[in-house]
């Protein structure tokens, strides 16, 4: 599919380039956050699975100058004005030491995790390494929040997404399933929007004993002792940004001219991947003349 038509087929995928994000995710997060106010009073974040960055690009360009932002991703980012970039993976136990390095050991009011696996299209598959994704980031998050901090992170709706939610529910005051307008309405993708950490009493984030393996609660109001894997929660479903704007499974012609009446052109993406799987193959290929048949 050629850049023209994907600018034809996605309104959120043009715009992002107009408006100098290096990926469509970028309104994602400002919906979410026109919805939560989740940056008003937010001045050390840490934002999980990263790159390209446009998380980061939405947190540097609203968050007070002398905020701290340490953005982390398993791909290598190209580096952002403001913001700490650090290649490292979130399910690995030195990632947490690291991340603490770069927060001077001071907890975070905020942390959010965009993480996606590589989908394969074997829809339990995938949802299962989501969760793990989810899960990692949450233990993370246990280990850096400020009592009081927020937790953002996206989510598949699979069958057994209520778990989740319950055990969300442990650990934060309020817990909302979010789907921003710029989320494809056909995707199972959601984010999950914890408010107000207040980890049980008694608890102790650790990486050594990390949440889903096992770890069990104090008996609480709702949750139960077996709270952990066995109580469903409910959350509250936001569809959130405005419901006008543009509808991000529909294929639509942006109009002619933009907001400025400048003349609308096809333009190239603000950060190609830095590191992307299919790197090795164009090199190959590149080595075999250009046009060669890889086997
Ligand atoms: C949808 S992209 C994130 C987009 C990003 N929020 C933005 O706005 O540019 C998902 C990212 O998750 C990262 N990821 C997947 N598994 C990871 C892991 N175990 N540790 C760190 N990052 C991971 C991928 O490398 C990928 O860059």
């Amino acid at each position: 599919m050629g850049k023209s038509s994907k600018d034809k087929r996605d309104s959120y995928y043009r715009l992002a380039k107009e408006q100098g994000w290096r990926a469509r995710s970028a309104f994602k997060l400002l919906q979410l956050n026109s919805q939560f106010n989740l940056l008003s009073n937010a001045t050390r974040v840490v934002d999980l699975c990263a790159a390209p960055g446009s998380w980061s690009q939405v947190l540097s360009r609203t968050l007070p100058p002398t905020s701290t932002i340490v953005a982390l991703d398993l791909q290598p980012m190209t580096p952002l004005p403001g913001v700490i970039t650090l290649q490292a993976d979130i399910t690995h136990p030195s990632t947490l030491p690291l991340l603490l390095s770069h927060l001077g050991n001071q907890p975070a009011d905020l942390v959010i995790s965009d993480g996606a696996p590589d989908v394969t299209g074997l829809h339990d598959l995938d949802e299962y390494i989501q969760s793990q994704l989810l899960l990692a980031a949450l233990n993370l998050a246990t280990c850096v929040l400020v009592p009081g901090g927020g937790f953002v992170a996206k989510v598949f709706r699979g069958r057994d997404v209520a778990i989740v939610f319950a055990q969300l529910r442990c650990l934060f005051d309020r817990v909302t399933c979010a789907k921003p307008r710029s989320s494809r309405g056909s995707s199972i993708e959601a984010f999950v929007v914890c408010e107000g950490y207040r980890p049980p009493q008694g608890f102790q984030p650790s990486l050594e004993a990390p949440l889903g393996l096992g770890t069990s609660f104090p008996e609480e109001e709702g949750v139960g002792q077996d709270g952990m894997d066995v109580v469903r929660y409910i959350a509250p479903f936001i569809a959130c940004g405005d419901l006008s704007a543009y509808d991000s499974d529909a294929t639509n012609q942006l109009p002619d001219v933009d907001e400025d009446g400048q003349k609308r052109s096809s333009i190239d993406p603000i950060q190609p991947p830095t590191a992307p799987p299919y790197k090795t193959a164009l090199e190959m290929r590149r080595q075999l003349g250009g046009g060669g048949v890889l086997r």
